[in-house]
């Protein structure tokens, strides 16, 4: 059994985030499955076709509700830790970080849509371009990742005279923003809301857009490009990604009720038709 090396994962008893690289379980075969497949495929040249086929937004005009409950049974395979549809998580991050932090109520909205990127699975992209831990491409991959740098064998980029090292195509100090991170979810919906001329705060969007990066922000990998604001910005990513994790076994929110708030808050920084 492999539980993430230096870094437990346990609330209340229950202990998150188990990656066992020699379980027959469906669960843990589904995982594994996931995974090695996208650090398999996960490369420079595939990111950036994924940029051009996502980022001109023409898949549909819709607001944001309207996403999440197309979300309503989506299922995320490359989760050992939920079996409930994406509609029930997305609440249930929201409600945790208002319980946590009431006096920030952008951060709220930030928990209910954080996820709303995995609707590219809907429209049919395979989950390891869009669900799962994310990474950068062009630089070598951290033994953090889950299953480790042995997963990424066959990747061609493993072995590029660029890509292959610890610095790859970028420069140091350059900050998490200048990375190409892996396709996924957390950057597909950062730039849909830029695209959408959001007003929620930065602090929100960068939680948003680096949640996933767990090797860096649980881990303290790929610190050689971490800059001055990134510093500053990662209490946001672990307001979010802490009400994320575990908030997974909480009860069933009544989401009728539920919806007003949030709509007011929708409203207020997403407003109106979204393109995706
Ligand atoms: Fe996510
Ligand atoms: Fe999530």
């Amino acid at each position: 059994m492999k539980i993430e090396k230096n870094v437990s994962y346990e609330a209340d008893g229950k202990t998150y985030r188990i990656y066992d690289v020699t379980a027959e379980d469906p669960i843990q075969t589904r995982v594994r499955n996931h995974y090695f497949t996208q650090h398999q495929s996960q490369t420079v040249g595939f990111v950036q076709e994924m940029h051009k086929k996502w980022l001109k937004f023409d898949h549909a005009k819709m607001p944001i509700l309207g996403c999440l409950d197309m979300l309503a049974t989506f299922l995320d395979e490359s989760d050992p830790d939920v079996d409930e549809a994406n509609l029930i998580h997305a609440y249930q991050t929201a409600e945790k970080i208002r319980e946590n932090h009431p006096d920030k109520p952008w951060m709220h909205l930030a928990g209910l849509i954080h996820d709303l990127g995995k609707i590219m699975s809907v429209w049919g992209e395979h989950q390891w371009a869009v669900t799962g831990d994310t990474y950068p491409v062009g630089c070598a991959p951290a033994e953090s990742i889950v299953y480790g740098k042995a997963s990424f064998q066959g990747n061609p980029d493993i072995d590029h005279i660029v890509y292959g090292t610890p610095m790859g195509m970028y420069e140091e100090k350059c900050g998490l923003e200048k990375l190409m991170m892996t396709w996924s979810h957390d950057e597909y919906m950062y730039q849909v809301l830029v695209n959408h001329g959001t007003t929620l705060p930065d602090e929100a969007l960068y939680a948003i857009r680096f949640h996933s990066f767990y090797p860096y922000h649980s881990h303290n990998d790929y610190l050689q490009f971490q800059n001055e604001r990134d510093i500053e910005m990662k209490s946001a990513i672990m307001m979010l990604n802490e009400c994320d994790l575990y908030s997974k076994n909480d009860e069933t929110p009544d989401i009728d009720a539920l919806k007003p708030y949030y709509q007011s808050l929708i409203d207020k920084y997403v407003p109106g038709n979204v393109n995706w």
